[in-house]
């Protein structure tokens, strides 16, 4: 929630610093209204504590009918006739749950479609992708300049990922058209998953209203596609990406899935910063979805949730199993297959149970639903989207697992230190930058499990590590304590974007060219 007296801040609260700017957070989903995954949660949260930083911030987003629902003190504020091939849309102003101020672009042949924003019914993208995203670029590259409707105009527009990405490449073809002297918006993109780079037929350029010249090694072009992302990391004033770690892998292989020539040729502008998460809406000790609620205190409290957990997922009522979660989208990246390869032996050999709320890949449900059938009262599977349940599981499970094989940044290894769930992570990404591995000879806990390589066996002997620490009940309280007390809230890294919309006004402004964009890798790799 935006506290009352910070609503509508215009003044920086830590006095050694300038104000903060006005800010343009355009992305396509946000928590609670549209969430496939963490950027939702992102875009609720960060941008809380921007606007309690001082920032005079707006959310852009497309108009599905939850976002038009879900809004507060809603006003018609603007028409948009973008040129091309895009259609004509209506802009809408209001406020979401928690109090930010947004921008909705309302275009019902576009947006008017429940469900997920990204992919129809059977799971296949919406062929209208590309305007969808499109149109969601060009009003944020519009309410830049002077075709905007409102007389308020951001100083940094703030995309992310590739559904926004085309907003940095329309703002710089506009720069280049306008006056001298004109100030400038700066462009920051961040990047969630490189894994996904928005990539559609050329054909759509025009339709686009991309100028022909955008289309090559130097624009938007990646293996002979149009790459929404590509035109992010290549347009932008600056670059950022979820987690320190993250922002070494992705300029090398294979984690830089092609683009890694050009991200290390922007390294001088790319900034690694960890998410942060809603402390509120994350927090054990008030949770409206937890069967009881706990805190590092009274953590005897959890045994009603592990219960509650047990039961909804079919496991048996047992209090000698170690319990382990997990909550992910099936797919390859989050290693589910190394929990399901792993699974037989581990359980051959100790009284473990799993609870396991997912959903995605058919293959990896079909293999979940078989691992549940073949280990009864043992293995429970949902396939699903739950967020209560969700909730649940990090709550009432002893133990986290999340052995992804990337992980930009990951929110649930966070939330289930939180919940006094030690999560067991492979060392990647965020992962690596917010567990402390648990070593007996440091002398002091750490907050979870990490391990290197990425087999089943690696991911077997870690859960082995954390089945013998939850043996030691005085050592796993420990740990679980060591995690509900870091804080994962996003102050720090607040300020760390803020710093970074500076350093971008400051480029967007001093006619600086823009760094070395070596993109003849960008057209090799994957
Ligand atoms: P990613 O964005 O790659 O999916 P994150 O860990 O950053 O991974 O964020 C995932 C978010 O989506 C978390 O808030 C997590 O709890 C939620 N989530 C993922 N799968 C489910 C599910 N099946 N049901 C409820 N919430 C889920
Ligand atoms: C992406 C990443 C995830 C990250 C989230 C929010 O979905 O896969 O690691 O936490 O974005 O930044």
């Amino acid at each position: 929630m935006i506290p009352a007296n910070v609503a509508e801040p215009t003044i920086d609260q830590h006095a050694s610093q300038p104000a903060l700017p006005a800010v343009l957070f355009a992305t396509s989903e946000v928590a609670p209204l549209v969430k496939t995954g963490g950027l939702a949660d992102v875009s609720a949260s960060l941008p809380v504590a921007l606007t309690a930083l001082g920032a005079d911030l707006r959310l852009l987003l497309p108009g599905y009918p939850a976002i038009t629902a879900g809004l507060s003190e809603r006003c018609e504020v603007g028409q948009f006739e973008p040129e091309a091939g895009l259609p004509r849309a209506t802009l809408l102003s209001g406020r979401i749950e928690g109090g930010l101020r947004c921008l909705v672009v309302d275009c019902q042949s576009l947006y008017g479609r429940e469900g997920n924003p990204y992919v129809d019914g059977v799971g296949a993208d919406w062929s209208d992708n590309p305007l969808r995203f499109g149109l969601l670029s060009r009003v944020a590259a519009l309410l830049c300049g002077p075709a905007s409707p409102l007389a308020w105009r951001p100083d940094v527009l703030h995309c992310n990922d590739w559904q926004t990405g085309l907003a940095p490449a329309y703002l710089s073809f506009a720069r280049a058209a306008a006056a001298p002297g004109t100030r400038k918006t700066a462009t920051v993109f961040t990047v969630h998953n490189l894994a996904f780079a928005g990539a559609f037929d050329p054909v759509v350029l025009p339709e686009l209203g991309l100028p022909a010249e955008s289309y090559g090694m130097h624009g938007v072009e990646f293996h002979g596609r149009l790459s929404f992302l590509k035109a992010g990391l290549y347009y932008a004033d600056c670059l950022t990406t979820v987690s320190p770690t993250y922002a070494l892998e992705i300029q090398r292989e294979p984690l830089g899935f092609g683009f890694q020539g050009l991200l290390a040729g922007r390294a001088d502008r790319l900034h690694g910063i960890l998410n942060g998460i809603d402390v509120q809406a994350w927090d054990p000790a008030s949770d409206p979805h937890l069967a009881a609620r706990f805190n590092a205190g009274s953590l005897p409290a959890r045994a009603a949730n592990r219960r509650a957990v047990q039961q909804r997922f079919g496991l048996e009522p047992d209090d000698d199993a170690m319990l382990f979660g997990v909550v992910s989208r099936f797919t390859e990246q989050k290693g589910i297959d190394l929990i399901l390869d792993a699974w037989p032996a581990l359980a051959g050999r100790h009284r473990l149970q799993l609870a396991m709320l997912g959903s995605g890949d058919r293959q990896l449900t079909r293999r979940a639903e078989d691992c549940m059938r073949r280990h009864p009262g043992r293995v429970g599977f949902i396939d699903g989207f739950d967020e209560p349940l969700s909730h649940r599981v990090e709550g009432g499970c002893d133990a986290f697992l999340m052995p992804s094989r990337f992980e930009p940044c990951g929110l649930n290894q966070m939330y289930s230190q939180r919940y006094g769930a030690p999560p067991v992570v492979r060392s990647t990404g965020g992962l690596a930058d917010s567990v402390d591995d648990d070593d007996p000879a440091a002398g002091r806990p750490g907050t979870g499990f990490v391990f290197e390589g990425d087999t089943p066996g690696t991911l077997a002997a870690a859960v082995e590590r954390a089945h013998t620490a939850w043996q030691d009940r005085p050592r796993w309280r420990a740990l679980q304590v060591a995690g509900m007390q870091r804080d994962f809230g996003w102050q720090a890294s607040a300020r760390a974007y803020a710093r970074v919309y500076r350093e971008a006004i400051d480029l967007a402004n001093a006619n600086a060219t823009p760094t070395a964009r070596s993109s003849s890798p960008a057209r090799t790799g994957g």
